[in-house]
């Protein structure tokens, strides 16, 4: 019988590499709380319409990326989250949490799309999600965005750039749409086959186009930002300002649209060009009116999220190496007396905060003793039906020559300290 294998774009995180992924998380865990963010944990399901509302029935996600099903049991229809802002948002909602004050929230976990995929770009993914809800001014905007550069700080990555820009209000945007619509079917016979299916629903996008050949075309075209009124120019000053001040460079790409619709005034991305085609590691920006478009009371909000895979490959290939973590003690044992001797030994120490190995699975001294050293082991502890009977236990140290020595087993603890202490200030 053929093997079953993962889905395509699915990945398996295999011990070496989780072990990174855990090393990853607690530092990112420790930068949220720096800034006063607090964990949120979201269901993976969401029913249909959540994305279909807030990310837009336009954009690549809901028309063709998400893993949506019925329910059999009650017909519902129902989505896997290919991001996590809406889920945010809507248990925001259902949980009343902006009820008395603006919130700071983030959370970790894998989103779906069903895209083609490559280097970068997986059908599951994992995100870690950041969400200040409840906040309007231009500080929280530049406050996320110099979050971003001390996480890279932190993790010691470098060559990672802003890029920045204002999408406006609703209305600016609106009459930027038409003035851009009129342009481009002044030129229409220039599009590609997605800027015709575009044109009339979602034509900011054509401006994001990859397609060298409307390059031209694009360029050419009305800005958003000759759109801007007063209000939203102050508001992207505001974040431009603050970023001066904490000295962060940035580029504002005027083409910066972002593929979900929820997003008005700043908007972020920061990205790469050592990862190949998939270079953006983290992307955001500002959703004022999703809490409402969710049916709340009207918030201004502002978010981002990055792309652990690709941070993590950023990660690795600037020379970040995972230890494997090795066992202050292995134990080895053999007879029966031994191997319940052994048990209590290994929960003993333990008990005091040790790294136990417990060897399993019988065998003789000699290849037990192979195992310990191959697991990395500081000591190994000996135990024989005789030390057994004595209440007692031989230790030996494995990284250097100094013998061993049999001791009592109220001693065992303490003298495996010394022996372990006195091995890592060498
Ligand atoms: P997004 O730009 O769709 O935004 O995704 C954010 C990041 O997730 C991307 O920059 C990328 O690093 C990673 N990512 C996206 N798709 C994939 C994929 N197929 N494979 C690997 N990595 C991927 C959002 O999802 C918004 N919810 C961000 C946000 C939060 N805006 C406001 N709050």
């Amino acid at each position: 019988m053929s093997t079953l294998q993962a889905i395509r774009g699915m990945n398996d995180i295999l011990p070496d590499e989780a072990e990174l992924w855990e090393q990853f998380e607690e530092l990112v865990r420790d930068w949220l709380r720096v800034y006063g963010y607090r964990p949120m944990r979201m269901p993976l399901v969401e029913p249909t319409p959540l994305f279909a509302r807030a990310i837009g029935e336009v954009t690549d996600i809901v028309e063709k990326e998400m893993y949506s099903f019925t329910d059999s049991l009650n017909g519902e229809q129902l989505t896997l989250r290919p991001e996590g802002t809406a889920s945010c948002v809507r248990a925001v909602l259902q949980h009343s949490l902006l009820y008395d004050s603006p919130r700071r929230l983030w959370y970790m976990g894998p989103m779906f799309r069903h895209e083609r995929p490559q280097k970068g770009r997986y059908r599951q993914f994992h995100q870690v999600g950041v969400e200040a809800l409840g906040y309007a001014g231009p500080d929280v905007d530049a406050e996320q965005i110099v979050m971003g550069a001390r996480l890279w700080d932190d993790l010691g990555l470098t060559g990672i750039e802003l890029e920045i820009n204002s999408l406006g209000q609703p209305d600016e945007r609106a009459r930027h749409r038409a003035d851009l619509i009129a342009y481009l079917e002044q030129h229409r016979d220039r599009l590609d086959a997605d800027g015709q299916r575009r044109l009339h629903t979602n034509p900011l996008r054509i401006l994001d186009t990859k397609n060298p050949a409307m390059r031209e075309l694009v360029e050419g075209a009305p800005t958003l930002m000759a759109y801007l009124g007063e209000a939203s120019l102050k508001h992207f000053e505001g974040v431009q300002t603050l970023l001066k001040d904490a000295g962060l460079p940035y580029r504002i790409n005027p083409r910066l649209v972002r593929g979900l619709d929820y997003y008005n005034l700043t908007v972020f991305e920061w990205v790469t060009d050592q990862l190949g085609a998939q270079g953006t590691v983290c992307a955001g920006g500002r959703y004022d009116g999703l809490i409402a478009q969710l049916g709340g009371k009207p918030a201004p909000a502002c978010g981002f999220a990055m792309g652990v895979e690709r941070l993590l490959a950023l990660w690795a290939d600037q020379g970040n190496r995972h230890e494997r973590p090795v066992p202050d003690v292995y134990v080895v044992h053999q007879g029966e007396l031994a191997g319940r001797h052994a048990f209590r030994v290994a929960e003993h120490l333990r008990d005091v905060g040790f790294v136990v190995h417990l060897h399993c699975g019988g065998g003789g001294f000699k290849a037990q003793m192979k195992k310990a050293d191959a697991a990395g082991a500081t000591i190994a502890v000996i135990i024989g039906d005789d030390e057994a009977r004595a209440n007692e236990a031989t230790i030996k140290a494995l990284r250097e020559d100094s013998g061993q020595r049999r001791i009592a087993v109220e001693r065992l603890a303490e003298t495996a300290s010394e022996w372990i202490l006195g091995n890592e200030c060498e």
